[in-house]
């Protein structure tokens, strides 16, 4: 199986690394080497026909700061320059365009090839049309890692519980706002909190994107597109941040045993990010980096998962999740 990973950023990297780690297990389950014959990052690109060695890419774009010494212009004219099977689309998210991530999961299914992608923009933006072209090519588009990062929710809904009747999903899907929410119930201030989530790398490239629950909201309506099957973007959410949640109110929350956390919900009829009042000790009051979700069924009942909303290996290992899915599926 043949890879081009596109945005050879963090996440980027990180597959690369489960690419070389997991060789034995490729060839074990499917008696097949996994190659990636391409990477691009925003500004250079590195392409073989006969695969490139992952572990070489990632130590280039370390030490050098880009994936090869070849700038581009044109992202569509590099994916074409190699025979590939899967685009792993990983670039940074683009909720106002959809970005570069959208130009290249359109062209790369336009051209017959599945895609796995992390990128949120363009599903949130254009998911109805990017499933309908990827139908009507043959082709697969896979996204876990889009929301929840390892923590699998879409292939579950989808897959593991599919048949059930899925009534509502509310979690917390975004790891930066729960971080500085739950610093914020120690006494750490807003603005503090917001830069040590920078730093361990949670945030969004804009962390505008996060405070003020646009990623929450990118999630909500992945899950309600590809769960609930509804045709909804980003502008049908109802979203508040937690920009306006002051010290006052997290003492108040606290007085009556509550936390304060930013909540994504979606049924049939609603889509909606804000923050609301969770009980302490409750599954959706948790503290740190965590995302979490309760699926509520009619059959299983309330299924709760939770697990590391972001990362390096933990969005890498839901990427590899989506692999494992095609590779079966194509087998
Ligand atoms: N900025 C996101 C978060 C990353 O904090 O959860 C994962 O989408």
């Amino acid at each position: 199986m043949r890879l081009f990973i596109c945005g050879f950023g963090t996440v980027g990297q990180g597959f690369a690394e489960v690419v070389a780690s997991r060789k034995g297990f490729f060839e074990e389950r499917f008696g097949e080497d996994v190659t990636i014959v391409g990477a691009m990052d925003s500004r250079s690109y590195v392409t073989s026909q006969d695969g490139l060695d992952p572990m070489s890419i990632v130590i280039g774009k370390a030490e050098n700061g880009r994936v090869g010494p070849d700038g581009y212009d044109d992202p569509l004219a590099v994916l074409d320059s190699v025979d590939y099977d899967i685009l792993v689309e990983v670039s940074p998210t683009d909720v106002k365009t959809g970005g570069t991530g959208l130009i290249t999961i359109r062209h790369a299914l336009e051209c017959g090839k599945d895609v796995i992608t992390v990128n949120k923009g363009p599903l949130a933006l254009r998911f109805r049309e990017l499933m309908d072209l990827a139908e009507s090519k043959g082709c697969m588009l896979r996204f876990e890692g889009s929301v929840g990062g390892a923590m699998p929710i879409i292939n579950l809904c989808r897959e593991n519980l599919a048949g059930e009747n899925i009534r509502s999903i509310r979690g917390i899907f975004n790891g930066t706002c729960n971080f500085i929410l739950s610093k914020m119930d120690n006494g750490q201030p807003f603005e503090q909190a917001l830069k040590e989530a920078q730093q361990m790398g949670y945030a969004e490239t804009d962390p505008t994107n996060d405070i003020e629950g646009y990623d929450s909201a990118c999630k909500v309506v992945i899950l309600a597109n590809s769960v609930f099957g509804r045709d909804v973007t980003f502008d049908d959410v109802e979203i508040t941040g937690i920009t306006s949640i002051t010290e006052g109110a997290i003492a108040l929350a606290k007085s009556r045993n509550m936390v304060i956390r930013l909540i994504g919900e979606v049924s049939d009829t609603k889509l909606s990010v804000g923050p609301r009042l969770i009980p302490r000790g409750h599954a959706l009051g948790l503290s740190g980096t965590l995302n979490t979700a309760q699926i509520n069924t009619d059959l299983a009942g309330p299924v709760t998962v939770q697990g590391r909303g972001a990362g390096r290996m933990e969005t890498a290992s839901a990427i590899l999740s989506d692999l494992v899915a095609i590779m079966e599926a194509r087998r």
